[in-house]
């Protein structure tokens, strides 16, 4: 089977060498090729897990393109419908329709109406609705420093999304829930991210702070029900959350398509990724 990377991420992502132990350690034989490497012979795989695909954002209708193809080649997790699904953040409208409780937001389409921010709630994050790794996101303390963000990204042919910045991350940091097969695996705090007023990151990835982290039953709670609210049998999936005003949480993120799982934080993760892969395999 193949852990999917990308060339661009090669020697980053700090999962593939557990998960590739685990996997021999239960007799399954896996290499990581690059989505973007054009030699690799994908029907030779009885499986395709994309893992770290990074670089889609700036390459995704070519990113796009490729899992189409491959798909037709090897059957890949999770399947086209959900990767396509899950990097577009306007699924968050979806998971409000299912009753998930997620952070509040704002959509603005290029070609629609000119953003008209109220700075009323407070300090507001800016971000792309397809985006990964804080890249183009940032906080504001001024409404019209966000609107001209929200313009220039719009300018630049992408939809944008405007959220009132969760002040409980700064405290209590954003949790993060990993799931294989439906099940909780484990959990980890990400410390919080954007500083005030400052420009987005200019590096591949904003640098995260990561630490083990026992969900408190209400994240618990949130996670299973958003895991519930998404297509049934993902192999894998992350939700990411953040206090709300009145302490609950709430979604910000979920990750279908090529989360980190911060698996060194979590003793036997690795094990359990290896045994949900297993079962597809009919192992
Ligand atoms: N509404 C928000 N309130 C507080 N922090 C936020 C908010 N939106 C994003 N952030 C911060 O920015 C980071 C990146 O945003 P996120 O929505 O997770 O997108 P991605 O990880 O895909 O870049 C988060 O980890 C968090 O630290
Ligand atoms: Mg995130």
């Amino acid at each position: 089977m193949a852990l999917v990377t990308a060339t661009a991420a090669l020697g980053t992502d700090e999962d593939l060498q557990p998960l590739l132990d685990a996997l021999d350690h239960h007799g399954i034989t896996a290499s990581a090729p690059c989505w973007d490497d054009g030699d690799v012979a994908w029907d030779a795989f009885d499986l395709a897990v994309l893992r770290s695909t990074w670089d889609y954002v700036p390459r995704y209708e070519e990113f796009l393109r490729w899992l189409d193809a491959t798909e037709e080649r090897v059957r890949v997790l999770n399947p086209a419908t959900v990767v396509r699904w899950s990097t577009d953040k306007r699924y968050l409208t979806d998971l409000a329709a299912r009753g998930v409780p997620v952070v509040p937001t704002e959509f603005f389409e290029p070609g629609g109406p000119p953003p008209q921010l109220s700075g009323d709630a407070g300090e507001l994050v800016v971000k792309p609705v397809i985006s990964a790794g804080s890249k183009d996101t940032a906080r504001y303390s001024d409404a019209r420093a966000a609107e001209q963000h929200v313009i220039t990204l719009l300018a630049k042919g992408r939809a944008v999304m405007v959220q009132p910045y969760m002040g409980g991350i700064d405290t209590h940091g954003e949790t993060g829930l990993v799931f294989f097969d439906g099940d909780l695996s484990h959990a980890f705090r990400k410390a919080p991210i954007l500083a005030l007023d400052a420009p987005p990151t200019a590096e591949f990835f904003a640098p995260e702070e990561i630490t083990a982290r026992e969900p408190t039953a209400d994240e618990r709670k949130v996670g299973d029900a958003t895991i519930a609210a998404c297509e049934p049998g993902l192999l894998y999936g992350r939700v990411d959350l953040v206090p709300g005003p009145d302490g609950l949480p709430l979604v910000l993120e979920v990750e279908l398509a090529e989360p980190s799982f911060f698996l060194a934080y979590a003793p036997g993760s690795a094990d359990r990724f290896a045994v949900a892969v297993g079962a597809r395999l009919g192992r």
